[in-house]
């Protein structure tokens, strides 16, 4: 996309939140990202949930965790930047070592890799020898570093099914856990920390964490139940990191990318997204006859950190650089090949 067609984009998108002199702006600052990538060899990728200006103009890719781990593998480029949050770029430099790895803010955390540490898993390993460990993507290499196998929201059953045990620990989220242990038919515990476990818990075959997103953890059953209420046609799409209630009540429950292809594929004419609100926004903009229907600016605030001036600054100043202690890298990496291994 040149300038011309770049500004013209983001008019259509975007002409009802931004003024013209804005939108200019916006779009000088998407051509300075694409020089300044061609120039040191660079390849962006962006999260299905980055703000629509950046999410619709600069990304070579976007996507859900699992894609743009895969891409993230794939490249041949010198330089990443992710557009995304800390322990998605953690995850690129652990499948490509040797390229420069960058996320664009040192604020892009997330609740739920904050939820666990790699010494909170090592006890749980105690306390189940044997039992197989399966970690969601939204972890730091540490924790994956003691994992078995990791997972993400489009492939968590799968993941599980895979294993040859019964038993599986499952972290660090309490929902996706609760919502796969449903899909899987395995009955879920979560332990209290450093208590043993009852002789009679002893058939439990999920045991889980109580970690949340702050984000999907604000969505609840009587919201669904309130909209259906005034639109009885609504068709409503959940992501897994919600409440197990919070999904049983939607119409459909999958990743990112899956929510976005739900929609397109299915032709739904009127939904309610349960998710992040600025991927409802990129959704609106490639579907603007559909009606969307939203809990009000539910945004992940760690995402949001990143915007079109914090791409630039990544590629001009080189910032901020993800590094992964080697022997970590190598433990993390093989719960992450394991993973994108299962297809
Ligand atoms: P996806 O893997 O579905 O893109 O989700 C990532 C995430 O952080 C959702 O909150
Ligand atoms: Fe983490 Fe939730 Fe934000 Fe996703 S939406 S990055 S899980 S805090």
């Amino acid at each position: 996309m040149n300038y011309q067609q770049t500004l013209a984009k983001l008019t259509r998108i975007l002409s009802d939140q931004y003024s013209e002199a804005e939108l200019i702006l916006k779009a000088e600052m998407a051509m300075k990202i694409k020089k300044i990538k061609e120039q040191r060899n660079a390849v962006i990728l962006g999260h299905n949930y980055m703000e629509p200006a950046l999410f619709h103009t600069v990304p070579d890719f976007t996507g859900d965790s699992l894609g743009l781990s895969r891409k993230a593998a794939e490249t041949d480029k010198d330089v990443i930047v992710f557009c995304g949050v800390e322990f998605m770029a953690e995850t690129a430099k652990i499948l490509s070592p040797e390229k420069t790895v960058l996320c664009p803010s040192q604020k892009a955390g997330c609740s739920l890799a904050e939820s666990i540490t790699a010494e909170d898993i090592r006890q749980l390993k105690k306390q189940f020898p044997g039992v197989p460990v399966v970690t969601y993507i939204n972890s730091y290499a540490d924790v994956k570093a003691e994992t078995d196998i990791c997972c993400t929201s489009g492939n968590a059953k799968e993941v599980v099914e895979s294993l040859d045990s019964e038993a599986v620990i499952f972290l660090p989220d309490e929902y996706l856990a609760g919502n796969v242990a449903k899909e899987t038919g395995k009955h879920i515990i979560f332990p209290s920390k450093g208590k043993k476990i009852n002789d009679n818990n002893l058939d439990v075959q999920m045991i889980g964490w109580h970690g949340k997103c702050e984000v999907h953890d604000q969505f609840t059953v009587e919201d669904i139940e309130n909209v259906r209420a005034s639109h009885p046609d609504v068709f409503v799409l959940a992501h897994p990191e919600c409440k197990p209630e919070v999904v049983n009540a939607s119409d459909f429950s999958g990743s990112t990318t899956e929510i976005i292809k739900y929609i397109k594929n299915n032709n739904l004419q009127k939904y309610l997204l349960l998710t992040e609100c600025a991927m409802g926004d990129n959704i609106q903009a490639e579907n603007p006859n559909r009606e969307m229907l939203r809990m009000c600016a539910v945004r992940c605030p760690y995402m949001n950190q990143i915007q079109l001036k914090d791409t630039y600054n990544a590629l001009k100043l080189n910032q901020y650089e993800i590094t992964i202690p080697e022997d970590i890298r190598l433990r993390a990496y093989k719960s992450v090949e394991r993973m994108l291994q299962i297809g």
